[in-house]
């Protein structure tokens, strides 16, 4: 995310249930109107949809073309039980609506760093640091290895736990065949891109957003424009209520919730391992009146002693690379540079 991440004190995030108003924002939520959403924009459009009942060959073809052109899609078929998912999004809903000095409140932190706790994203706004009308939790994850459910707040639902830990293995078995087809799609084994990544190095995170219902959708939102920085990204997001934007031909589109499915996305590492064919999407969540929305976002990134740049395998003398190669614990500083995102 492109936006230094920092904490609001618990006591001034106040949405209706901690006993804030209904009827406006807190002004300190509201963004100048250059930074505003502009709801009317929004275009109409879909991203690919991706069915895993497909032959193999051609999910790899059309992973690789969304890939390209969007640099996000949707999974269906997928396999993965929805009840299992739904259970998930509720038992994350059910922690954001515990009383504050229960749930949320004991968690926030300004430390990045920390693997553990509830963020407010902010979005710069000329000499302000707008806060995002939502919150996050954020904790690792691991496809094969339980133990960072020791890890997990101590005031999580119970449940949450249970669900976590199978909901790790199913997205950690999708992770591996997108890497694989993304892999196949440069040219090479379907293990290229983990390898590029630190294989058993790498570092999983999870993101839980929860959106409040917002009174004033127009005026601010739910999280900053952003690009994930992390490899691959892989979203679920609550059925039936719309909150995901994404920049398609410098449009802003919105990616509306189809029943079941995953919503996977391109970070900034894979554009730059695959230099440049593979599109980092940029994206943005909307609040609206009506609803709560939860999205839970599971990440896979290098660990930050990997040398991340265009991998090797597809530079030559006519490919050369497009972007610069460096560790990634320096990512951030060099990410928020311009040279990534030209024109964006
Ligand atoms: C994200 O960018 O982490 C998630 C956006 C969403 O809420 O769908
Ligand atoms: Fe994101």
């Amino acid at each position: 995310i492109t936006s230094t991440p920092t904490s609001t004190p618990a006591s001034t995030f106040k949405w209706a249930k901690d006993g804030g108003s209904t009827e406006t924002i807190q002004p300190t939520y509201i963004l100048s109107e250059e930074k505003r959403p502009q709801l009317s924009e929004v275009a109409p459009g879909s991203i690919p949809l991706i069915d895993l009942s497909e032959p193999e060959e051609i999910i790899r073809e059309k992973v690789v073309k969304a890939s390209e052109e969007y640099g996000i899609f949707y999974l269906v078929n997928h396999g993965v039980d929805p009840e299992l998912c739904n259970e998930t999004l509720k038992a994350i809903v059910e922690f954001f609506q515990l009383p504050l000095e229960q749930g949320r409140g004991l968690l926030h932190s300004t430390d990045h760093k920390k693997d553990v706790k509830i963020y407010n994203y902010h979005e710069p706004d000329g000499d302000k640091r707008v806060p995002g009308w939502s919150e996050a939790l954020t904790h690792l994850w691991h496809p094969s290895d339980d133990s960072f459910l020791d890890a997990l707040p101590a005031n999580i639902p119970p449940q949450y736990r249970e669900l976590i830990r199978t909901y790790a293995k199913e997205v950690g078995v999708l992770f591996a065949k997108l890497f694989g087809w993304l892999s196949e799609g440069l040219g090479l084994e379907k293990e290229a891109l983990e390898k590029n990544m630190g294989e058993k190095l790498k570092f999983y995170k999870m993101q839980a957003n929860f959106y409040p219902p917002c009174p004033n959708p127009e005026l601010t939102l739910g999280l900053p424009v952003h690009n994930d920085m992390a490899a691959l990204t892989i979203i679920r997001q609550t059925e039936e209520v719309t909150g995901l934007n994404i920049i398609k031909d410098g449009k802003w589109m919105a990616v509306e919730p189809i029943p079941n499915a995953f919503v996977c996305n391109i970070g900034d590492t894979v554009e730059i391992l695959s230099n440049g064919k593979y599109k980092s999407v940029r994206h943005r969540a909307l609040t609206n009146k009506e609803n709560i929305r939860v999205s839970l976002a599971s990440f896979v990134a290098p660990n930050k002693e990997t040398i991340v740049g265009p991998m090797k395998e597809i530079v030559d003398e006519q490919h050369p690379p497009r972007y610069e190669t460096f560790l990634y614990a320096d990512f951030h500083e060099k990410y928020v540079r311009p040279w990534l995102h030209p024109g964006k």
